[in-house]
């Protein structure tokens, strides 16, 4: 042995991404926003198979369930993106069938699959200058949360913030805390239920119904919603209505996904497949689309 051919070259960096393949992210907190939602921190592992790279606001991963399956969920929060990679992501999921359950139900410590990162995002630095005007309605209040975080983090750079939330009832109120810091950040937080019980002295009625109220500047705002197709229609012709020009309202489109990145054709919709050409798209292009039904 001459040593020749002995030194050790240095352990390869891993691929940058790999989108077929999840990667086994580490759930590093768990916490309950209501009695079927929660919002689970998972970190990147110490060796990673291979590079998540790192999450815009309103992109989405595939997250898997190991043993019962793999759904989107968008990131509702900035996470840590350092060195360009997803190194911590935040994910607020609400239970609805067997994989959000499973994920709903992971503790801390547990693995969960993450594939990502897929479709478009919010673009909310495009909107600097302007008004920010968010409108969500249930969960959808998830990935525009990521909108918040992104213009209060650089509050100069924006005009006013106006949210603009919907829930089912109180108790279905997402990021309670949450919205009172915004409030004292100068966000202008207003929240209405469908269902209020004897507690609750807030507006009762549809979201649509607080936009008046919050008398926007249409010209120099630019639209952010999400909620389920209906509520997203209503709130854009809506805002559209007021002079919102339709190109700056953008929406979340949800369809059934599967590979999550424009493979297999499963959520397509007109010309979009809507895991790669969306989920945040402009009402110009979605406002037609959005009255045909899932098959
Ligand atoms: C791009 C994208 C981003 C998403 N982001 C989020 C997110 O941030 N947080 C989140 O909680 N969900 C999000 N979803 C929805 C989530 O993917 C679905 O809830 C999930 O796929 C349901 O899978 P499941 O196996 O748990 O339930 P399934 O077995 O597929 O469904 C169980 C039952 O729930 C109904 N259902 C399915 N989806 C929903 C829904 N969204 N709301 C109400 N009922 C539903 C079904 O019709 C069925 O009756 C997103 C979806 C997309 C396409
Ligand atoms: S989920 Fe496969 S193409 Fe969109």
């Amino acid at each position: 042995m001459t040593g020749q051919g002995t030194a050790r070259s240095p352990p390869a960096e891993p691929a940058a991404t790999a989108p077929a393949v999840p990667c086994f992210y580490r759930v590093i907190s768990r916490r309950e926003d209501t009695s079927d939602t929660v919002t689970l921190e998972l970190t990147e592992p110490a060796r990673p198979s291979h590079l998540i790279p790192a999450f815009a606001p309103g992109q989405f991963a595939m997250l898997t369930a190991f043993g019962v399956g793999e759904v989107p969920i968008s990131v509702s929060g900035l996470g840590d993106n350092g060195g360009g990679r997803a190194r911590r992501l935040e994910h607020t999921l609400r239970a609805v069938g067997a994989v959000t359950r499973a994920l709903h139900a992971a503790q801390p410590g547990s693995l969960i699959g993450v594939r990502g990162p897929f479709g478009t995002s919010w673009d909310v630095t495009s909107a600097a200058g302007r008004d920010i005007v968010i409108v969500a309605g249930g969960i959808g209040l998830a990935p525009l949360r990521s909108v918040v975080l992104t213009a209060l983090a650089d509050r100069p750079s924006y005009g006013r913030i106006v949210l603009l939330v919907g829930a089912r009832t109180p108790d279905d109120l997402l990021y309670a805390g949450e919205l009172e810091r915004w409030r004292r950040d100068g966000v202008e937080v207003a929240v209405t239920v469908d269902r209020a019980d004897t507690g609750w002295s807030g507006a009762v009625g549809l979201v649509t119904a607080l936009i008046e109220p919050a008398r926007l500047a249409p010209g120099n705002s630019v639209a952010f919603v999400c909620g389920p197709d209906i509520m997203m229609r209503f709130t854009a012709d809506a805002l559209a209505a007021r002079g919102i020009p339709v190109h700056r309202i953008r929406v979340s489109l949800e369809r059934n996904m599967r590979c999550g990145a424009g493979w297999c054709g499963h959520c397509q919709l007109g010309p979009l497949l809507v895991c790669r050409d969306g989920p945040v798209v402009g009402y110009d292009r979605a406002a037609a689309l959005m009255r045909v039904r899932e098959l």
